[in-house]
């Protein structure tokens, strides 16, 4: 004779569960949150994919903005003052000028912990809220294929740090008018968004470990801890900055298209 060894339901001595039919118990707009995670994302990525492919109005010749979604400018497309680091691929129209950094933002971004909270959260309903069940059957986490990649993160923080530098120098560039030094109201959008992309740079959670983790003792570190202390003071708005910065970098674009454009006039405060 055979006999099957079958689970208990629950450990001995637990109360069973109660057995509750309906999906979920809450009574509130739980659904909220994912519904605005989808329309502001997806609207957001069609702006950005919208934009990258448009491949004109990226840069203003008498003020040398030079729109973020096409920093570092480096196809042969690319207008010869506005490639700051030469080109180096064909002007094909599926190359983005920006083939060698938009990668690694969005692979920041894609790894992100916070966005992977809010997409997983509202795309993939794993689970849409607290105390709603999963979307799926099934619960594979971060372990397999392809989500295990989301452990680079860390790796795409070193890159996203370099694009910052490369975004802080493009503002730089940007403080010129055609008589030599100039400073206008596209300046102040530059500046803006290069200083949130910093903060939401800094403020990740993988810059929180370099910067902190690993040590056994603070007091032995003082200049690390000053440090920690900073970015934990940011990381604790992750959430906030992730979005904010979603907007400025959309501002700062349309802003720099539309003077591009000739639609507005950049407002000159100096030259
Ligand atoms: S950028 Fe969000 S956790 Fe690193």
């Amino acid at each position: 004779m055979t006999t099957t060894a079958t689970k208990p339901a629950h450990p001995p001595g637990a109360r069973p569960r109660a057995a509750i039919t309906a999906r979920t118990l809450r009574t509130d707009r739980w659904w909220l949150a994912p519904l605005l995670t989808v329309v502001g994302l997806t609207a957001w990525v069609g702006y950005a994919v919208f934009r990258t492919f448009m491949h004109q109005w990226y840069w203003v010749e008498d003020y040398h903005y030079l729109t973020p979604f096409y920093s570092p400018c480096i196809t042969d497309r690319c207008i010869p003052e506005a490639a700051h680091f030469g080109t180096y691929l064909p002007g094909w129209w599926l190359i983005p000028e920006a083939a060698f950094s938009l990668p690694f933002p969005l692979l920041f971004r894609l790894t992100c912990y916070y966005y992977r909270k809010a997409y997983y959260r509202s795309y993939w309903l794993s689970p849409p809220a607290c105390a709603v069940p999963d979307g799926h059957s099934r619960y594979t986490g971060e372990t397999r294929f392809p989500l295990i990649f989301q452990n680079a993160h860390r790796y795409a923080f070193y890159a996203a740090f370099v694009i910052s530098i490369i975004n802080t120098y493009d503002a730089i560039l940007a403080m010129h008018s055609p008589s030599g030094f100039g400073f206008g109201l596209g300046n102040v959008v530059l500046w803006g968004n290069v200083t949130l992309l910093w903060a939401y740079t800094i403020s990740c959670h993988s810059c929180r470990h370099i910067i902190g983790g690993r040590l056994k003792h603070f007091s032995k570190h003082p200049i690390r801890y000053r440090a920690w202390t900073v970015v934990s003071r940011l990381n604790a708005r992750h959430m906030e900055l992730a979005w904010t910065t979603l907007a400025t970098l959309a501002v700062t674009d349309f802003y720099i298209m539309a003077v591009a454009a000739g639609w507005i006039s950049d407002l000159r405060i100096v030259g």
